[in-house]
Formats: C-alpha cells, structure tokens, sequence
C-alpha cells in the first residue's frame, strides 16, 4: 500500500483525458497534474530539445513525491518513454499508445487512426498495426498537423483549419463509411463534435480505459495501490497560466 500521488504529464490539457479514465478506475487514488502548455506542442521539438523538456516535467513531478508517472502524451511515448525509464531507474513510467487493438477487437471493417505527424510515423505505430489487425479490416493512417495546438490555444479557426485535410484526402463516402476512430493523440477528445461531422457513424476510441487499467495492474503488482477507500485528490499544474 502507498498513499503517495500518481504523476500525470502531457504538453498541456490533453492529457486530462488519461486523467478522468484512471481517476475513473482508480478512485481513491491521488493525482498530480502537470500540463506543459509552455512546450506544447511536443512534436515539433527536437529530440535534444524534448529529453530536456520531459526530463523537467518528471523531475517536477517526482519532487511532488510521485510512486508513478503516466506519460499522458502519444508524442512523448514514442519518443521518450525509454529514455525516460533509463532515466529514472526504479520508478513505473506507463506510456500513452493509440488504442489499435480494442479498435481491431471489435467488428470494425473501416478504421481511421488519427495523431501527430511522429505518432504517425513511428515504428511503435506500425507494430501494433501488424500485430493487431485482421484480413478483412482497412486501416489509414492519418496525421493532423497542427491539430493538438490548435486545440491548447481554443482557436476554433485553426482547429477547422486542421481538420480540413480530411475532406481533401478523402472521399465523403470514404469517411461515413468508417467504422471507427482511433483518437492517437490526447488532445483530440476535445474535438469529438467537430470530429463527428466528418465521420457521422463511427466509434471514437481513446487511449484512456488501456492506460487505466495498465496503471492498475503495475500499482498493483508493484504493491503500490493507495490505502484509503475514500475519493483521492487532483492538483493541476501548468508550466503557462490557463484561462
Ligand atoms: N497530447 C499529445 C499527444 O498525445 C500532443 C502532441 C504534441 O504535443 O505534439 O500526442
């Protein structure tokens, strides 16, 4: 049993989305947010440039007295999440990956995966395609740049700006008939409504419920699951003022 919070970062807010799944499951948990909107977005750095940048959201979090960091960001994953466990030996960092398997899971025939340009392209992404999809089942793969700092900054003209690569990329026909959404990057839950009116009958799936569970099983094995039955605390950071 141990009291102590569990640290949560990404480049800014879209990791509250990771947050809301794990308090979900885990209640009695304490929880430490740090939002570096400061450095948002993270895939535009870097990589010199982002193991400095992760090194002080885990350090900051760590002097918080932190058991576990959950690394609330697909960009940072791909690219740090290694680095970040030489780092910081013997502390459980759990990573952020789009939610591909539960997407291939279902009877989904038609699937869109949607992240940054380095979740896009990372190896990590193509593994766990290969591993998870089935004969029958078309997947694209799909990048909107720009789209997670849009939605930091609440500008809705960017943020429509962002989407409308879809409409030129693909056919209307194209995108009604997917089945389901891969949201590949935290931020995108936010824009579920403007998401929805480009692809009217899909499932939008989210990394949330797999962190969750995977932050429960490694507390858990690693007796680190807090004592008490009663609701556990939230304090947000953020390395820029929120409006
Ligand atoms: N929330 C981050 C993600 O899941 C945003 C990406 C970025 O900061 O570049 O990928």
């Amino acid at each position: 049993m141990d009291d102590r919070p569990i640290g949560v970062f990404d480049s800014g807010i879209g990791g509250k989305t990771i947050l809301t799944a794990t308090k979900k499951l885990l209640p009695s948990e304490n929880f430490i947010y740090f939002g570096d909107s400061k450095n948002c977005p993270y895939g535009d750095k870097s990589d010199e440039e982002l193991k400095t940048i992760v090194k002080r959201a885990a350090e900051f979090l760590i002097e918080k007295n932190v058991k576990l960091i959950i690394v609330a960001c697909n960009t940072a994953t791909t690219r740090m999440i290694g680095f970040l466990r030489e780092s910081f030996p013997g502390l459980p960092f759990i990573g952020t990956e789009p939610a591909v398997k539960p997407a291939c899971a279902k009877n989904n025939n038609s699937i869109f995966i949607l992240g940054t340009s380095a979740t896009i392209r990372s190896k990590r992404l193509n593994e766990l395609i290969k591993k998870n999809i089935h004969p029958s089942q078309k997947i694209v793969t799909f990048p909107l740049v720009g789209l997670a700092e849009a939605i930091e900054l609440k500008d809705e003209t960017k943020i429509n700006n962002c989407l409308e690569p879809l409409k030129r990329n693909f056919s209307k026909e194209e995108l009604s008939s997917t089945d389901a959404v891969v949201l590949g990057c935290t931020h995108y839950p936010f824009v579920l409504r403007e998401l929805k009116a480009y692809f009217p009958n899909a499932d939008f799936i989210d990394s949330g419920p797999g962190v969750a569970r995977q932050t429960k099983k490694v507390l858990e094995k690693n007796h680190l699951l807090a004592s008490a039955k009663t609701p556990g605390s939230v304090e947000y950071y953020f390395s820029k003022p929120q409006e």
